[in-house]
């Protein structure tokens, strides 16, 4: 794993934004992994600059993100097909039919995961994958648990994470305890990842990525057997490392 720190989330956007501008312009058909959460908005910040300024165009390119909600309206502001919408895809030139979400709504929860999947490989695997972290090591919402999974699949969201991402619902809405997630597996196959920590609540769960043992209690720690794998820190999520 490469690990870089910069002095800030600005900084960190600008160079993992640069990152998914540069694959664009070199492969203007290339497939994206993307994330949600308040750690990827300074990226698509800086992608939307870019593209807004003309450097850079979205056009070609497919993506998909790597998890939904389940039983939340899709239109509803809080479904990760609403956020994508608001913080990237409304604001550049990529074309909606390309970008690609599982569908936490799906009566067949198996078959809907199968077509992800299959689609994935269909358009020949994702090129980059962007990932957070949370607070208790997953990665999209591959939760700690017993074994890795592989591809995509039905999760039940544990405490830590409900808490964490509570504070965006409200009583009327509140916080689903479900989603469909990427596997473990399915993050593994993207040919490459860059993963972004950013504050001091992330501090542990780097910590257990990076120097602790390759353990399903840590879900990220898989990404120790990935051989081009970026690990952007700022000074407080990296304050525990060795
Ligand atoms: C979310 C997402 C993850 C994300 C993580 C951290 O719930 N499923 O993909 O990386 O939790 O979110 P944040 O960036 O807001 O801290």
């Amino acid at each position: 794993m490469k690990i870089i720190k910069l002095p800030s989330e600005i900084e960190i956007g600008q160079a993992v934004g640069d990152m998914f501008c540069a694959l664009a312009q070199q492969n203007p058909q290339a497939v994206f992994g993307l994330a949600t959460g308040a750690t990827p908005i300074p990226t698509y910040q800086r992608m939307i600059a870019r593209c807004k300024a003309g450097e850079v165009s979205f056009a070609g390119v497919t993506t998909f993100n790597l998890d939904e909600y389940c039983n939340l309206p899709e239109a509803h502001p809080q479904s990760y097909r609403s956020f994508m919408r608001a913080q990237l895809f409304g604001q550049i030139d990529i074309l909606p039919q390309n970008t690609h979400f599982l569908d936490g709504n799906a009566s067949d929860e198996l078959a809907e995961c199968q077509r992800f999947d299959a689609l994935v490989e269909q358009v020949g695997g994702i090129d980059l994958q962007l990932l957070g972290i949370g607070r208790n090591g997953h990665i999209g919402f591959n939760e700690p648990d017993d074994t890795f999974t592989d591809g995509s699949f039905k999760v039940e969201l544990t405490p830590s994470t409900i808490a964490a991402n509570s504070v965006y619902f409200t009583e009327d809405v509140p916080m689903p305890t479900h989603a469909m997630t990427m596997g473990v597996g399915s993050i593994l196959r993207a040919k490459e990842i860059v993963l972004i920590a950013t504050g001091s609540a992330k501090a542990e769960a780097i910590k257990a990525m990076i120097e602790g043992p390759v353990d399903p209690q840590s879900p990220a720690s898989a990404l120790q057997k990935h051989k081009n794998v970026t690990i952007y820190l700022d000074p407080a999520a990296a304050s525990l490392l060795e």
